[in-house]
């Protein structure tokens, strides 16, 4: 495909056809502390992932998006951000970084870095700054006094997200217990004051410093949290979700700002540069308002992770995802897990509800209900059909191509993530999603780390794993791995060249779509379904003689 500039007028279209590569992408999220380990720290790193980068080739993927690999204490596994241009020392350096690019440039793939714009950490140079008393590095922060007689309560009401107050209190320049600072998730990760051009001018400079280091995007970590409401005022009791009043700590119009400011960043390069935001907004609604023309490219759209498993939710969050997406020209997305919520395997391995749901499940009732992880897998491998079928950008997190499920049993003493803590240790928090991948059946860490390792790996593995390593999955034609690759081969092949979906009339419990010359069925009832005529592309479980579709089964049918 051409893509140099000329005044031949296909060429140019060709060229931003290409340069608009994001449009119809297959995205992997790696999870870098847990993906590869080539040191034997029992930590993810650079060079790991270098070294299997020849695992996301042969999936098939695009792009590869990286979680934060920036020098952090890793108060929250790294989005608590040291130093925006420094590789954390665990995960390597600037040298190893910049050949993974390359290499991850060679096999095809575009890399998407995080960034992490709403917070900084406690141990950032400007927050230590600020502490010692630099008035002008207090200023990007936002401290405010207490409120009563002495100052013991905090500013205002807001709480963090990860559980207790938003605000700790520092000492003032006597020693006393002075201002407090807002941190919308641990107190390690203090908030930037956006309102402050310093900490703006900041920003712009860590894009292009990135962008020059050829990174073809950004993923935009807690995109809807920039701007604060001016004054900070209470937030009163509230329906988290009511859009109709909007929490004064997020999705503030003052926001977009930002985005039309960064937006010209990426545009005054070759090819240009994208983004994806992560904002947690009340409705696609309001998620449209990020993806006008001139601010960011994407939006995960989270409905897709919080729907059961139930044909007429997941028609109606697709219906709805589309028609938002398209009403400001963008694209929708796909995701079903990530590394903040349950993996989709283990959500769908117990009773399903009838409504949308919380993002987490509710995961810290889970015990009560025992997780029928066979069928959960059934599931999971019917619902990667349907969302590597529909237009737009799709998401696969590390590891749910090798079929995981979310590991419910880490001991207490394992725990990593700050929300257990917070969360007075009633909220098991994210790490069942983030443990280690396994590479090879056997050995002591399923070839996370190499045999020399000096560390265990960060988090347990379960002792259960030797069926999911991708050694094993890549050896064995049913398995998911091997599932995942033909349908992202297929994508390629077949549903490429047509962005619309018109649904097809169906029984209750199923699904059913056609794109271009390809129908994708899924059944979520109790009984067998018919399918239609054609031949049968792919298919998540084995299809009946004469064309039955089992129940928690998807299969794409070739119908033209
Ligand atoms: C969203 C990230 O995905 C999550 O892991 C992190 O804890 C918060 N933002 C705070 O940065």
């Amino acid at each position: 495909m051409p893509v140099s500039s000329g005044c031949d007028a296909e060429a140019v279209v060709d060229a931003s056809e290409a340069a608009a590569w994001w449009k119809t992408a297959v995205v992997y999220q790696v999870y870098i502390r847990s993906f590869a380990d080539s040191d034997g720290d029992g930590i993810g790193d650079v060079n790991g992932l270098r070294h299997r980068l020849t695992h996301l080739r042969d999936l098939g993927v695009d792009a590869l998006w990286i979680n934060p690999w920036y020098a952090s204490p890793m108060a929250d596994a790294g989005y608590d951000v040291a130093d925006y241009r420094a590789i954390e020392p665990a995960y390597g350096d600037l040298d190893q970084a910049q050949a993974l690019i390359r290499e991850a440039h060679a096999h095809g793939l575009r890399v998407i870095l995080d960034i992490v714009p709403n917070h900084t950490s406690s141990e950032h140079a400007w927050f230590t700054a600020a502490l010692a008393g630099d008035e002008a590095a207090r200023a990007r922060y936002i401290f405010r006094p207490g409120r009563g007689p002495d100052g013991a309560d905090p500013p205002n009401d807001w709480e963090s997200t990860f559980g207790g107050p938003a605000w700790t209190r520092v000492p003032g320049p006597d020693g006393k217990p002075g201002d407090y600072y807002l941190h919308l998730f641990a107190p390690g990760q203090p908030d930037l004051d956006w309102g402050n051009p310093e900490v703006r001018d900041e920003f712009d400079d860590i894009l292009r410093f990135w962008f020059d280091h050829d990174v073809d995007g950004f993923r935009i970590d807690v995109a809807h949290g920039l701007a604060k409401h001016p004054g900070l005022p209470d937030a009163g009791p509230r329906d988290a979700d009511d859009p109709t009043r909007p929490h004064p700590a997020w999705d503030q119009d003052a926001v977009h700002e930002i985005y039309r400011r960064w937006r010209r960043i990426a545009d005054s390069y070759t090819p240009p540069r994208v983004f994806v935001a992560e904002a947690w907004v009340p409705d696609n609604e309001r998620l449209a308002l990020y993806l006008r023309p001139d601010e960011l490219h994407t939006a995960f759209q989270f409905d897709f992770l919080r729907s059961p498993f139930r044909a007429d939710l997941i028609r109606d969050v697709v219906d709805n995802s589309l028609e938002t997406a398209g009403k400001v020209g963008a694209v929708s997305t796909w995701v079903l897990s990530n590394h903040d919520v349950p993996r989709h395997l283990t959500r769908y391995a117990r009773s399903q509800p009838d409504h949308l749901v919380e993002a987490h499940w509710d995961r810290a009732r889970w015990p009560t209900e025992e997780a029928d992880l066979v069928l959960g897998e059934r599931r999971a491998r019917a619902i990667a059909l349907v969302s590597l079928a529909l237009p737009g950008t799709a998401y696969i997190y590390q590891g749910e191509e090798l079929g995981l499920p979310e590991v419910e049993d880490i001991v207490p003493e394992a725990r990593q993530d700050p929300i257990w803590r917070q969360s007075g240790f009633s909220d098991p928090g994210r790490d069942g999603s983030r443990v280690p991948l396994p590479w090879e059946p056997t050995g002591p860490t399923y070839g996370f780390s190499p045999p020399d390792a000096t560390a265990a790996p960060w988090l347990p593995q379960p002792p259960s794993w030797s069926r999911h390593a991708a050694s094993e999955q890549a050896a064995d034609p049913a398995s998911t791995l091997n599932l995942y690759r033909a349908a992202l081969r297929l994508r390629r092949d077949r549903l490429g060249g047509d962005d619309a979906i018109t649904w097809l009339p169906t029984p209750d419990g199923v699904l059913a779509f056609r794109r271009g010359g390809v129908e994708c069925w899924l059944n979520t009832g109790a009984a067998d379904i018919a399918l239609p005529t054609g031949e049968v592309l792919v298919a998540s479980g084995p299809v009946r003689d004469g064309g039955a579709l089992p129940p928690d089964t998807a299969a794409w049918i070739e119908v033209s």
